[in-house]
């Protein structure tokens, strides 16, 4: 008997190892993680898979350009992508390279597969090539009569003899499935982009090349290597056990695979239908994320805007990295970056909202009761009903990141934050204190830091790095990464007695001069 899939399968693009990343790759890939870490938090099993994206035209030509050989090139920019995800913390439990032999040997059975069920020809291809998107295009589809529609640089011409795949067999099947599913892309207009795309008809799309041969050869045919594209998407597979049905039989379909809206068509249309010829299930969802925009235009690195994620991290911290895009952008929509955004984003959600909470709160616990929890044995009333609805807009709310909502899921999280910050006002700490109310005292201080317990975990995904460093303070003991929600998250689990200390402040005022 195989196993049943009983794993959450997320996915990022692999990246184009023809440069370093930026920070539209970053976005991606953080998101992703975020995912990753809301679903583990929630008690799934979870793999999340990343990877670059080694062969074809576009590499072979940096490698060219830098004077060295394809293979040597993307040993030597690899490591750069190992960098940005440590850099960002970023959760993958695989990487995947398609230089990689696990790949590689993979592509081909499933290549083969396709050749053996007849959905591959030989013709002629005579068209339009964009080596900067690695795609094909049709005269109509370019922009000022020439020009690429992603990145307004002119295309190729280009002519040869190549394997083709039967792409155009697939049409009916595939509208069939947006219909059935209409979830499979999302947001909702971009799959109706793709059924636009898929009923105006489709043709049969290229699948080898034989101009170069920096790729997964052709098994059949040598002197072939196959299209970059059809080599790149089987990443999905071959990296999730595709040949060993118990590993793959776990994980497949993929849950979500996130991409930016770029690379759509690829997603969205090519590759269910590469695998509804070779029999295997689709994904159940393509997420199309929108473009970075730095000054009104796709940031990239073909227009020399790339910004390195690291010149923000050094800054604002990763933390604020991954909070910012997620909470600043709609995901799905574009967004533009800027520096002063993320630095009022800093100041006012992380320093002034949750740095200054965790420090006023602490410093009260510190010297009204010697950094010990105490046991709240005072009335509760009118503050602490108001807090607890704020907290369930929190709870609530975060399951927006099922939708990979981020906005609207840390925005509600921010409810419950600023809601403490309402809480401690309303108590008035200071004034029991003086009052010589101590029961009263008591249970304001028990409920703020069982809040600030509540803050750390449902941060986590998004703010691993704050996420510890308050936990730390709060001396509770418990692994912070073996919780789970929704228990963890409910009010009333912080142990009367633990010993809280005040240490660094979370998020530091910056000298943004
Ligand atoms: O397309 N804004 O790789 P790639 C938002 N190898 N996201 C951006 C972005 C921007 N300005 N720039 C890049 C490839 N991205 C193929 C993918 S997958 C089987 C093969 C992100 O290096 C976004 O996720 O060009 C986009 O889809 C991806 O980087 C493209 O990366
Ligand atoms: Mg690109």
């Amino acid at each position: 008997m195989t196993a049943a899939k009983d794993t959450f399968y997320i996915t990022t693009p692999i990246y184009y190892a023809n440069d370093v990343p930026h920070i539209g790759h970053a976005y991606t890939t953080v998101a992703a993680d975020v995912l990753a870490r809301w679903r583990r938090l929630n008690g799934d099993r979870v793999f999340f898979l990343t990877g670059t994206d080694e062969h074809g035209q576009k590499v072979a030509q940096a490698a060219a350009d830098r004077g060295v050989d394809p293979q040597r090139h993307v040993d030597e920019i690899n490591p750069r992508w190992h960098d940005m995800n440590r850099l960002l913390r970023i959760s993958n439990d695989d990487f995947i390279r398609t230089t990689d032999p696990r790949h590689t040997k993979r592509v081909q059975e499933f290549m083969q597969r396709l050749y053996d069920r007849g959905d591959l020809y030989t013709a002629t291809y005579t068209g339009p090539y964009c080596v900067r998107c690695e795609g094909y295009y049709t005269i109509e589809e370019l922009l000022d009569g020439g020009l690429c529609p992603i990145h307004r640089k002119p295309v190729e011409r280009l002519e040869q003899e190549n394997w083709f795949f039967r792409l155009s067999r697939y049409a009916d099947a595939l509208l069939d499935l947006y219909d059935r599913h209409p979830d499979f892309v999302r947001p909702a207009a971009r799959l109706n982009e793709v059924r636009s795309f898929v009923a105006a008809g489709l043709d049969d799309i290229s699948a080898s090349r034989s101009a170069f041969d920096w790729g997964v050869p052709v098994p059949w045919e040598p002197g072939h290597v196959f299209y970059v594209w059809f080599d790149a998407l089987l990443n999905y597979i071959t990296a999730s056990g595709y040949g060993d049905s118990d590993e793959f039989a776990r994980r497949w379909p993929a849950d979500v695979h996130l991409i930016g809206k770029d690379i759509l068509r690829f997603h969205a249309v090519y590759w269910p239908a590469m695998l509804m010829a070779a029999g295997v299930e689709v994904p159940r969802q393509i997420f199309a994320h929108g473009f970075l925009l730095v000054g009104g235009e796709k940031m990239g690195k073909s227009n020399a805007t790339g910004i390195a994620p690291a010149q923000l991290v050094e800054h604002f911290g990763r933390d604020c990295y991954r909070y910012y895009f997620l909470r600043e952008i709609s995901f799905g929509h574009d967004g533009t970056f800027s520096w002063e955004s993320m630095s009022d984003r800093y100041t006012a959600d992380l320093a002034n909202a949750l740095g200054n909470l965790v420090n006023r709160v602490l410093n009260m616990v510190g010297s009204y009761c010697d950094g010990v929890v105490p046991e709240p044995t005072g009335a509760t009333g009118e503050p602490e009903a108001r807090l607890f609805e704020d907290l369930a807009v929190a709870t609530d709310g975060l399951e927006a990141f099922d939708r990979l909502d981020f906005q609207r899921g840390l925005a509600d999280l921010w409810t419950f934050v600023s809601g403490v910050n309402r809480y401690v006002e309303a108590r008035a700490p200071w004034a029991q204190r003086k009052a010589g109310d101590s029961d009263g005292l008591h249970t304001t201080l028990y409920t703020c830091v069982d809040a600030l317990r509540i803050i750390a975990v449902l941060i986590l995904p998004v703010m691993p790095d704050a996420a510890e460093a308050l936990w730390a303070k709060l001396g509770i003991g418990d692994d912070l990464h073996g919780l789970r929600l929704p228990r963890a998250a409910t009010r009333g689990m912080l142990p009367v007695g633990a010993r809280t200390t005040r240490g660094d402040v979370l998020f530091p005022r910056l000298d943004d001069t």
